[in-house]
């Protein structure tokens, strides 16, 4: 049984997606073990205790600097004892030294079809707003290892979604959503969980 570890920061749409898929038989071999934001007051947290996971805030609030919060996030996901950690819109720099110490056993969604719209400064709304203003015609979303570069690790799986005249980004994010996003992390986790997936040299390939 894989001990999966969500993160999360915002709404929650990405864990719901994920507890659904569980309760639903869609992810087997897994147990989701705990789900850390770092952000108290959002929903994710609420959605996780109604499916009974154990849920808990490490807030950048609560500490003097980055290096006592990155040192105080490691510590705390450490305690889950997780086999493979879930950033489901978590809108926070993963500390290095967790990077190295779960290397190819995080992984993250990010709503692009990356290399475009990803990196520094691209995370939630703010991608479909660039992706809007540039006039594409496609988006999408992607799954990917995550590795020291933002955005930069091996890619799972991606997933085009049209841009329709009139979009929003709000309309944009909720297409993405629906058609990419909780489609592609539930079956990534099942995937990795079910070990069908592996990274060599630097690629994912079917194991
Ligand atoms: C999702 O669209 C996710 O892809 C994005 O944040 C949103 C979180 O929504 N993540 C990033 O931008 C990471 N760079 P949710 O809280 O409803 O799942």
């Amino acid at each position: 049984m894989l001990r999966v570890m969500v993160l999360v920061s915002g709404g929650g749409t990405n864990l719901q997606a994920i507890i659904d898929a569980v309760a639903a038989g869609n992810i087997t071999n897994a147990r989701l073990v705990g789900v850390l934001s770092n952000n108290r007051t959002v929903k994710s947290l609420e959605r996780a205790r109604n499916a009974g996971i154990p849920a808990v805030c490490v807030s950048p609030k609560d500490f003097a600097d980055r290096a006592a919060f990155n040192e105080a996030l490691l510590a705390k996901v450490d305690e889950f004892e997780p086999d493979l950690i879930v950033l489901a819109g978590f809108l926070v720099a993963i500390p290095q030294a967790m990077v190295h110490k779960y290397s190819n056993r995080i992984i993250n969604i990010h709503p692009s079809l990356i290399p475009s719209f990803c990196g520094v400064g691209y995370y939630g709304l703010k991608v479909h707003e660039k992706a809007l203003e540039r006039g594409v015609k496609v988006t999408g979303a992607t799954v990917h290892f995550v590795t020291e570069g933002m955005d930069e690790g091996p890619i799972i799986a991606q997933k085009a979604v049209e841009v329709c005249e009139g979009d929003t980004p709000e309309i944009l994010q909720r297409r993405v959503m629906e058609q990419a996003e909780w489609i592609l992390l539930p079956k990534a986790i099942d995937d990795i969980a079910n070990g069908r997936i592996c990274v060599k040299e630097g690629y994912v390939v079917s194991c």
